[in-house]
């Protein structure tokens, strides 16, 4: 039985990782995109993931994509919430936009993704629901107020949904990346996240997105199912450094 999987932001980045390894693995694999039309039929041609296009920030076009995926593939088993974008400087210098982008992006679609498929987990009696954190949730990161507000907040909601959801066969849990070779982190200034690889990650390297797939793929399997309402960190020791 091979099981349906959504991934947020699934065409790109660690989205596109964990879309490649669990259709590896054998799972019938949805990845939405918002932009960048041509590079997501592209994708779709040389890998056999689907693709649909909507935003995750806007409910409506969720619930509506959500639909059409449902009757493409069949009803969505795993939810993997990973679209997120950054908009970072000071809060002394970030304006109402910078700071909402974010939150609606990040945050609100954790909201309206979860809400779009958790009628039809319940019924089903399973269901996995993986949030993609970030370690600037838990350690906080100057310049990045909205993001890490939004990346802690992810964790709070998977706690609090993994406690409703339990008694139903559903597990919800967050994997926490530190800086991963991805081109949201390559656009951080050089001098800057050289700073940062050299003083906070243990393991002197950024990480691989093929790293963050492979914890993914392990919390959803279905010999997983006793974890729940946790929080993997994939981050190159990143956190223990004071
Ligand atoms: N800690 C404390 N203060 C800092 C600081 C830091 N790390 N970096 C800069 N400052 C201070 C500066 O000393 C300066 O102080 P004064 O005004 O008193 O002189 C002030 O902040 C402003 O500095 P800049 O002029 O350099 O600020 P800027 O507006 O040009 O740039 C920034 C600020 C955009 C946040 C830049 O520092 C930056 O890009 N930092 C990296 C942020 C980061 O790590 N983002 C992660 C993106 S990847 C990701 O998010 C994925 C993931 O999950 C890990």
């Amino acid at each position: 039985m091979s099981r349906v999987a959504l991934v947020t932001g699934g065409t790109r980045g660690i989205g596109e990782a964990i879309s490649l390894r669990l259709k590896e693995e054998g799972y019938k694999v949805a990845a939405s995109y918002v932009s960048r039309d041509e590079d997501a039929q592209k994708f779709m041609k040389k890998t056999g993931v689907h693709v649909y296009k909507f935003d995750v920030a806007i409910f409506d076009q969720c619930s509506e994509k959500i639909k059409e995926i449902e009757k493409d593939l069949g009803p969505v088993e795993i939810l993997i919430n990973n679209a997120g974008v950054t908009r970072d400087g000071m809060l002394h210098k970030m304006d109402v936009r910078q700071w909402g982008d974010v939150i609606r992006t990040n945050l609100d679609s954790c909201f309206n993704m979860s809400k779009c498929v958790i009628d039809s987990m319940r019924e089903k009696g399973f269901g996995r629901i993986i949030n993609i954190s970030s370690v600037n949730g838990q350690a906080g990161q100057a310049g990045q107020t909205n993001y890490s507000a939004t990346k802690a907040g992810m964790i709070g909601f998977t706690k609090s949904l993994a406690l409703e959801t339990a008694n139903k066969g559903i597990t919800v849990n967050c994997v926490a990346p530190g800086y991963i070779d991805t081109e949201m982190v390559q656009a951080v200034p050089k001098e800057i996240l050289d700073k940062i690889v050299k003083s906070k990650i243990p393991l002197g390297r950024l990480g691989k997105p093929e790293e963050i797939a492979e914890a993914v793929l392990y919390l959803i399997k279905d010999e997983s199912g006793f974890i729940t309402g946790t929080t993997l960190n994939v981050n190159g020791g990143q956190y223990n450094v004071p």
